[in-house]
């Protein structure tokens, strides 16, 4: 029989590098002088949202769907990679439906508490939510990697 509750979680990590958008949750955050070093857009948020929805029904990873070193995916739109992991999603299972996300992203600079809704209302038009259901919180590494960013998400997911 199966279950009508499944938890998903994912984490991600991209070294900081001058010269590049820091792009968190599908937003670009303005003025920062550091982004993440990445094949795609570097979007630690949704690359870790797009692992915690797969993992939801044990669908492996999102280097599985979309290998680093494949050239078509340089620069890639993470909110692409996101809509790609919930087709492939409801492929699987045509009722699921995220109930709520829980996103924790760690990063020493810039401060990011000032785009928390709008990070949260991009996650959430991405899953057809009410901002109300993504929870995000910033935390520094207290200087423990100032040259890093990020993020772990985990998420409820109904179907
Ligand atoms: O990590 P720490 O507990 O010192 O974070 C203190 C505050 O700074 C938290 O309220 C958090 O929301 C905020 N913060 C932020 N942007 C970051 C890191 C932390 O707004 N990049
Ligand atoms: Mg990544």
């Amino acid at each position: 029989m199966a279950l009508d509750i499944r938890v998903g979680h994912g984490l991600d990590s991209h070294r900081l590098a001058p010269g590049r958008d820091l792009v968190i949750g599908g937003v670009t955050v303005p003025g920062s002088p550091r982004g993440a070093e990445a094949h795609s857009d570097g979007d630690v948020l949704l690359h870790a949202l797009a692992d915690a929805l797969l993992s939801t029904f044990a669908l492996g990873d999102i280097g599985q769907w979309f290998p680093p070193g494949d050239r078509a995916h340089a620069g890639r739109d993470s909110r692409e990679i996101v809509a790609a992991v919930l087709e492939r999603l409801r492929a699987e299972r045509p009722a699921a439906q995220v109930v709520n996300v829980a996103a924790v992203v760690i990063l020493d600079a810039p401060k990011l508490g000032h785009l928390r809704a709008t990070i949260a209302a991009s996650m959430a038009e991405l899953l057809g939510l009410p901002g109300t259901a993504v929870g995000i919180t910033f935390k520094t590494s207290e200087g423990l990697a100032p040259d890093h960013v990020q993020a772990s998400v985990t998420l409820l997911l109904h179907g």
